[in-house]
């Protein structure tokens, strides 16, 4: 049997975290840095426990995905520098990142397409420039930053609307629109616009980045760009489901909310394509491999 690689990880328990270490539970050796691990907890913010955990590790990469990741809440928040999703979610990051710097290590961070503002029409591509309407798109641009300004090896991953084949304690976009449809409650935006990431294909988006080293700014989500109606008339088709699905208006909606709510976060993904060395399924085909 070859021998496991060490990697450190970060939200290991999470929506995706979870996944990828399912699916590479033979090749890595996770050093998790996990709030809630009964044994060993590390709150990402605090400095010493970070360092100490970084400085006893032979890996060569950190993959970070803990995220303080409920957008709603973290709007609830706006502005505040010592609420939650500031200091999981900047201050995080910052001791990670400068852990890395110390330790030689390179980073993964694993953001998101709401550092953009949502106002474009077609696909946003690495070369538009961030402009987050929210707190959570916020904080997640400012640990962009803090990234892309350190002097260690650094790779970012932005995702959108991440689900998996199999069903997790935090329902994914798939899961809740196939229980709103078979519900028969399904009301969805056909004027908001998203890109969908398939979890099962990202997380081997995750090991190509760490195997190759690959550095800079990626979008890896499936570079596909879907209104929730139309999403949700396509998974009912894929698995048969009963129920109705009625259209909605994202622009109605947000006459009654605070939260402003970005119209389009479809990202292109030519520029991972052009170092990727497989394909990723087609969100019609992963659909296909949904268990409910
Ligand atoms: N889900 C999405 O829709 C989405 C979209 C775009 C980008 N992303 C990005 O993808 C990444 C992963 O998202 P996800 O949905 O898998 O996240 P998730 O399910 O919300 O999990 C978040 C993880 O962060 C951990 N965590 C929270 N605070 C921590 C702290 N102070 N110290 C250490 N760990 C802490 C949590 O640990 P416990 O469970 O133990 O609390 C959990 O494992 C995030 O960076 C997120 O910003 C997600």
């Amino acid at each position: 049997m070859t021998e496991k690689i060490p990697l450190l990880i970060t939200g290991s328990s999470g929506l995706i975290g979870s996944k990828f270490t399912q699916v590479f539970a033979d090749k890595y050796e996770f050093q998790t840095l996990d709030i809630s691990d009964p044994v060993r907890p590390i709150d990402i913010t605090d400095k010493s426990a970070v360092f100490s955990f970084f400085e006893n590790s032979t890996a060569q990469t950190c993959v970070h995905l803990a995220a303080f990741t409920d957008v709603s809440a973290a709007w609830e928040q706006r502005g505040d520098k010592n609420g939650l999703a500031y200091k999981i979610n900047v201050t995080g990051t910052e001791t990670l990142s400068q852990a890395a710097s110390k330790f030689d290590k390179h980073l993964i961070l694993i953001s998101t397409a709401y550092v953009f503002d949502g106002k474009k029409d077609t696909l946003y591509t690495e070369n538009d420039k961030p402009n987050p309407i929210e707190w959570y798109g916020q904080t997640k641009a400012y640990s962009e930053d803090i990234v892309t300004a350190s002097d260690h090896l650094w790779s970012i991953l932005r995702i959108d609307q991440p689900f998996r084949s199999d069903p997790f304690t935090k329902l994914d976009i798939a899961h809740k629109f196939a229980q709103k449809i078979t519900e028969g409650s399904a009301k969805l935006f056909d004027n908001h616009y998203f890109g969908p990431t398939f979890i099962d294909d990202f997380v081997r988006v995750i090991d190509f980045m760490i195997q190759s080293k690959t550095t800079g700014i990626y979008h890896a989500t499936s570079g596909e760009k879907w209104s929730d109606y139309a999403f949700g008339l396509a998974l009912q088709e894929v698995l048969k489901l009963p129920g109705k699905i009625e259209k909605s208006d994202l622009v109605a909606y947000q006459q009654n909310q605070v939260r402003p709510y970005q119209t389009n976060t479809a990202l292109s993904i030519e520029k991972l394509k052009q170092v990727l060395p497989f394909d990723q399924l087609p969100i019609v085909e992963a659909m296909r491999l949904l268990q409910l």
